[in-house]
């Protein structure tokens, strides 16, 4: 798929959307427009790819940590990302989140929406959850409670004293302890928690949130080999049901989760394949693999 053609998606989801608001006044005009369009359900990946990047690059005071980087994703794949520290692993996770604007390139969440549009805010309502390296749980609240916050803050409820979950959003958060392996642990408090199971109760927060596109940056840094291979049938699990970006450095873990490896340098990428054709490659074995 072109730039061309992403951009025409755009400027004709946007026309739709202005359509919309005019028919609805009482909904506030281009807002809404933009509500509409950030509903989740809605990414358009008729073409086949849920994220999109073409040609796109960032200097830091005159150093290119993104240069002219391209990658794209499938609705539904678990795609890892590898390559060595300073590669601009991170700044591409940064891109794609609205927290660094890139000097130029096209960035697109599916087909109609480009993502240098919008803010940090907009592009997580807009379905893509980022998991940093470090946990953030609120370590006074409970394992129920975070997951609850997370979806109050999610949909901007001001005041938190009225909100009460519905049985539906109950279910979920009942599946997605399940799914964490928090639910003995649900009413601890998340201080208390080990390492790992930090880990996981943010990415049970993220999942609150149903994010279309989730990107996990160094996810199982830190944690014991019994939580690496929980976090790899974890990651197992969600795909399909969600399209994931994962950057890691621990390759028996890339090995488990694994089908397309994008390997990064020097920001860009220099190789892509499965675990096997990106390990026998000479450049990735020098720059990355053979150190
Ligand atoms: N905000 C910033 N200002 C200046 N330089 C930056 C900034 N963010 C990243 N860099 C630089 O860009 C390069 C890429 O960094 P990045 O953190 O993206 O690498 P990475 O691939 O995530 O590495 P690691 O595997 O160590 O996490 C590095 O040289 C880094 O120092
Ligand atoms: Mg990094």
């Amino acid at each position: 798929m072109t730039p061309d053609l992403l951009e025409e998606g755009a400027r004709r989801a946007e026309a739709h959307a202005r359509q919309e608001a005019q028919g609805r006044t009482e909904s506030g005009g281009r807002a809404a427009g933009f509500s509409r369009l950030a509903r989740p359900g809605e990414v358009d990946v008729t073409h086949g790819r849920i994220l999109y990047l073409e040609d796109v690059s960032v200097s830091f005071d005159g150093f290119k940590a993104i240069n002219q980087l391209s990658l794209d994703i499938a609705p539904g794949e678990l795609r890892c990302v590898i390559g060595p520290n300073g590669a601009g692993k991170t700044t591409m996770m940064d891109i794609i989140t609205g927290k660094t604007r890139p000097d130029q390139g096209t960035v697109f969440f599916g087909s109609t929406i480009d993502l240098l549009r919008h803010n940090e805010p907009e592009i997580a309502q807009l379905g893509i959850g980022r998991k940093f390296q470090k946990p953030t749980v609120f370590e006074q609240l409970s394992v129920f409670e975070n997951l609850e916050l997370a979806l109050k803050t999610h949909k901007g409820v001001a005041s938190s004293l009225f909100f009460r979950l519905d049985s539906a959003q109950s279910d979920r958060l009942a599946e997605i302890l399940h799914t964490i392996h928090l639910e003995a642990s649900v009413a601890r408090m998340a201080g208390n928690l080990s390492h790992g199971q930090k880990q996981w109760l943010e990415i049970g927060m993220l999942l609150m949130q149903d994010p279309k596109l989730l990107l996990l940056d160094e996810p199982v840094a830190g944690m014991t080999d019994e939580e690496t291979a929980r976090t790899a049938e974890l990651f197992l699990k969600l795909k399909g049901q969600h399209s994931l970006m994962v950057v890691e450095h621990d390759m028996s873990f890339i090995k488990t989760i694994s089908d397309i490896v994008t390997v990064l340098c020097d920001g860009s990428v220099l190789a892509q394949g499965t675990l096997d054709q990106v390990q026998a490659d000479e450049r990735v074995i020098e720059v990355y693999l053979g150190r």
